[in-house]
């Protein structure tokens, strides 16, 4: 699912974030992605959407070479790979079920099929009930997992969290990444980014551990720290 052969990314302003990184994540995967701030996870999750482009090196998702993609084949890869961010990125001004519709928007407007996939997704969250609130009247954890059901809304074949659980108090937290171990054990590949540790050494999946831009530690059933 994902593939990165001796990947740097040095930003404009010189800073190296990824230093010769060589990665396979296999389909149906779920890896935890843990460092130190400042040690490159976002940077790769911005690799993986191809919000950036690598400096050296080929970085492969499902098959493609995010470098070579143009125009419609990046937003083809978009929709089939989910994203979840810390701080959710809602459209304040949009209701919950809209949010989820208009990841699906291609056209220019969204139909009955986005509202019925809309509908789908946020039953799977459970939050069919919020689907005309606006982001404003939910809680955290709601507004997390209306995050969720807009990433899911294009059946991913990958989704990719950067610290959602940042945010989250630690009760609403375990209900989050309870969430993303469903949609996991559905068959979508998950890679999560986070500093919760006590979340890492209860499920003891497969640990990728970022330093300085390069893979120090990479275990199956792994721990938060060595
Ligand atoms: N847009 C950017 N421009 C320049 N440097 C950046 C940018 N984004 C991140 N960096 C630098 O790249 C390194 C890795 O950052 P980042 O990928 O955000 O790490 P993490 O998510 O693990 O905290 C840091 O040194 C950071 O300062
Ligand atoms: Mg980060």
């Amino acid at each position: 699912m994902i593939a990165l052969d001796d990947v740097s990314k040095c930003y404009p302003n010189g800073a190296y974030a990824l230093r010769d990184l060589d990665l396979r994540i296999e389909t149906g995967e779920f890896a935890f992605l843990v460092g130190s701030s400042g040690a490159g996870k976002s940077t790769l999750i911005r690799l993986l959407v191809r919000d950036e482009l690598p400096t050296t090196g080929r970085v492969r998702v499902d098959g493609a070479d995010v470098a070579k993609l143009k125009g419609s084949a990046v937003s083809k890869l978009r929709q089939r790979v989910g994203v979840v961010f810390q701080d959710f990125k809602l459209l304040p001004q949009r209701t919950v079920a809209e949010n989820v519709e208009f990841a699906l928007l291609v056209t220019g407007h969204t139909g009955r099929k986005e509202a019925e996939a809309a509908e789908h997704a946020l039953s799977l969250v459970g939050l069919a009930h919020r689907r005309h609130h606006f982001p404003r009247e939910l809680s955290g954890g709601e507004q997390q997992r209306t995050a969720i059901a807009r990433a899911l809304v294009s059946h991913p074949r990958l989704v990719i969290a950067d610290e959602p659980t940042g945010n989250l108090d630690p009760v609403t937290s375990w209900e989050i990444i309870k969430l993303l171990v469903r949609v996991n054990e559905l068959g979508t590949t998950l890679v999560i980014a986070t500093h919760n540790a006590d979340i890492v050494n209860a499920l003891r999946r497969r640990v990728i551990h970022l330093d300085h831009g390069r893979i120090v530690r990479d275990e199956r059933e792994g721990q938060y720290a060595a």
